[in-house]
């Protein structure tokens, strides 16, 4: 049996004004709820204030996956790690101080991730991946839902799953999250990523229970890790 792999729909794409009940369509074959919270300054598009963002993590049944598209997560990503989030993954290009930030966010007994957008290379994340539960390479610039998957992001992902499987300890998981589709997974998965995050595909979806279970389907066949 190959390694699990993770699917966490993204609710960008989902009615926000019946979030409670657009997480419900997910919640039983889901494995994480992946909260994406912009702040319209580290990207041009907003989604959700600290109030709103502990409301839908207080009501959701699946662990949620907190991806912070913000510009000072140095301060920030502990209030997350703080109220009830399973995972905060901050990004490498707005942190100032990243190893206090990964401490900062381990310290709660929450899991850290590192997110890198398309520019960023995997030599500039590298140094920190030892320390992190998940490193998440962006498969579209971010900031909005419904975009084309960026191809040119596959051997970054073939090079940290290289990296990772020479590490004999516990490895992160290697998360991407833009234009994941039925059309795109598959060769996210062969490249080595295990962890996938989807919005429009699965929001879109008249079903998207069965998107979620057709997405991991296609991702658990095509894995190698
Ligand atoms: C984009 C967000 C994604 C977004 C993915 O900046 O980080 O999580 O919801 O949406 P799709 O799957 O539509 O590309
Ligand atoms: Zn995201």
């Amino acid at each position: 049996m190959a390694n699990k792999v993770f699917i966490a729909p993204s609710i960008l794409n989902a009615n926000f004004d019946d979030l409670e009940k657009e997480i419900g369509k997910i919640s039983a074959v889901a494995d994480l709820l992946h909260l994406d919270i912009m702040d319209n300054k580290f990207v041009p598009n907003f989604t959700f204030d600290i109030k709103r963002a502990f409301e839908i993590i207080g009501f959701s049944k699946l662990p949620v996956d907190a991806h912070l598209m913000i510009e000072d997560p140095d301060s920030i990503a502990p209030k997350y790690a703080q109220n009830g989030c399973s995972s905060v993954t901050f990004h490498l290009e707005a942190a100032q101080n990243v190893l206090r930030t990964i401490e900062d966010i381990k310290s709660n007994g929450v899991k850290v991730g590192i997110a890198i957008k398309p520019a960023t290379k995997f030599s500039e994340v590298e140094p920190f991946i030892e320390m992190i539960d998940m490193l998440l390479i962006m498969t579209v610039e971010p900031g909005f839902g419904g975009q084309s998957f960026m191809h040119d992001q596959i051997p970054k992902v073939a090079m940290a799953r290289k990296r990772i499987e020479q590490m004999l300890d516990s490895k992160p998981l290697l998360q991407i999250d833009g234009g994941v589709s039925l059309e795109t997974i598959a060769e996210a998965a062969s490249a080595g990523a295990n962890c996938f995050v989807a919005g429009s595909a699965v929001y879109k979806s008249s079903d998207p229970a069965g998107m979620v279970e057709q997405l991991r389907e296609k991702a658990q066949t095509n894995f190698s890790g």
